[in-house]
């Protein structure tokens, strides 16, 4: 067969010009993102180096981070991670059923079971793919599934959901009353699955977990509850719900082992039975490489010392509390919430950014801006995320130079009250 001459086909469509409109348009919104290099440093983190614009060495402080607990530098974590590396390898070399399952992560995903309470774990390569692939099987499993969302759950939910086929219902952020109207509206005989998360990750709002599993079994609706910014920081490290004792009312737990574990890879916990269908059905754990065993055996030391450390819970707590004294001596405004995650709202992209960048290249100050479609237009806003490994001369640098930062621009405590009300309903 003869190659097609591209110059002699007619009404040719420009890729490139197509994809550089679209970059083009979200720049000029203010939401295009900027990849920061963030060199890391084990010995002093949460400090770190990045080269400004004239490619000089900076040292920042990072605010951003959701390394929690700073476990990803964590002596036996990291003295873990290299001893299994050594006997057993960089990677898996295989998908879960075809040579890629280990006793790492038979034990890992014990574990992770015992955390919950619950018959069994999967672990998949993050908690992005393991929401993705379960919502996405049981959907698929359960013919006619209605799932019912809160407003702000994270795009790993609302993709799952996407990608199941079954119809989707979305109920206002934390509403209950919402949320019964909506469950009473549902065919009786309809699987419904309600989603939603017990801290949400940008605002740091706090779901009502107990009353939500009343509502769900009233209307005999399964519970799926992602607990990723929660693991490892409540409960003695198993969550929230843990925390209010609530796991067994819970179907699926979804969790992170990159956030308060500081490691990297996702995973669910529930019933043997449900665990089994979606390990069976669903893709995202079968034609996937396994997680390296290395990481596995990593993400298991580190559940561990959490769980004997119930202390890092507190110390975290206590650093949040100095984090939002010294906000409000500095007449910073945030929303005030009973989680870690402190949003200062601003309300307007292009302003965020202005902000982090001087923060950043004046300060020393690493705060990554949140924009859309990570929120909605105009709940743009800085998220302060303190760990335990910030130091209280850290926490009043960062309250001093946003009072500076802001002095500078009077629009930002007219636009950041303007915004609170998009980020805290
Ligand atoms: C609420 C929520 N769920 C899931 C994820 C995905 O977690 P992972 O980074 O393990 O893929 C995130 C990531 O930030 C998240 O915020």
């Amino acid at each position: 067969m003869k190659p097609v001459k591209l110059s002699s086909v007619s009404n040719k469509i420009n890729y490139n010009s197509i994809l550089a409109d679209k970059v083009q348009d979200l720049k000029a919104s203010g939401s295009y993102r900027y990849f920061l290099d963030v060199n890391k440093s084990a010995q002093h983190f949460p400090k770190f180096y990045f080269e400004d614009f004239e490619g000089r060495k900076s040292q920042a402080v990072n605010w951003c981070s959701n390394d929690y607990l700073g476990m990803s530098v964590h002596e036996e974590v990291i003295g873990r991670l290299s001893f299994v590396a050594h006997r057993s390898g960089a990677g898996s070399g295989g998908t879960r059923n075809i040579s890629g399952t280990t006793n790492y992560h038979r034990q890992l995903e014990q574990t992770l079971a015992r955390l919950h309470d619950k018959e069994m774990a999967l672990v998949f390569g993050g908690a992005y793919l393991a929401n993705v692939t379960a919502l996405s099987t049981l959907g698929r499993l359960l013919p006619g599934c209605v799932f019912v969302s809160d407003e702000r759950n994270h795009a790993s939910l609302i993709e799952g959901i996407r990608m199941s086929g079954g119809t989707k219902r979305i109920f206002r952020h934390n509403d209950l009353v919402h949320l019964e109207e909506i469950l009473a509206g549902i065919d009786e005989g309809a699987p419904k699955v309600l989603v939603f998360e017990s801290v949400y990750s940008i605002t740091g709002s706090i779901s009502p977990i107990a009353e939500m599993i009343v509502l769900a079994r009233k209307y005999n609706c399964l519970t799926y509850l992602d607990e990723v910014h929660a693991v490892g920081l409540y409960g003695k490290g198993a969550g929230i719900a843990a925390a209010l004792g609530q796991s067994a009312s819970i179907d699926i737990i979804n969790g992170t082992l990159a956030k308060g574990f500081g490691t990297v890879g996702g995973y669910i916990a529930g019933t043997a039975l449900m665990m089994d269908a979606i390990r069976s059905f669903g893709k995202g754990f079968i034609f996937t490489t396994s997680l390296p065993p290395a990481i596995c055996a990593a993400a298991q030391k580190s559940i561990e010392i959490v769980q004997a450390q119930p202390g890092l819970e507190l110390e975290l707590r206590a650093k949040v509390a100095r984090l939002r004294q010294h906000l409000k001596e500095n007449n910073i405004h945030f929303v005030d919430n009973d989680s870690h995650i402190t949003a200062l709202p601003v309300g307007n992209a292009t302003l965020c950014k202005q902000l982090a960048d001087t923060l950043l290249h004046e300060h020393g100050i690493y705060i990554q801006p949140v924009n859309e479609p990570t929120v909605q237009r105009g709940a743009e806003c800085l998220r302060i995320t303190v760990t335990v490994r910030h130091q209280e001369a850290d926490i009043l640098l960062l309250a001093e130079s946003l009072r500076k930062v802001f002095a500078n621009r009077p629009d930002v405590h007219t636009l950041q009250r303007e915004s609170t009300h998009a980020q805290t309903r």
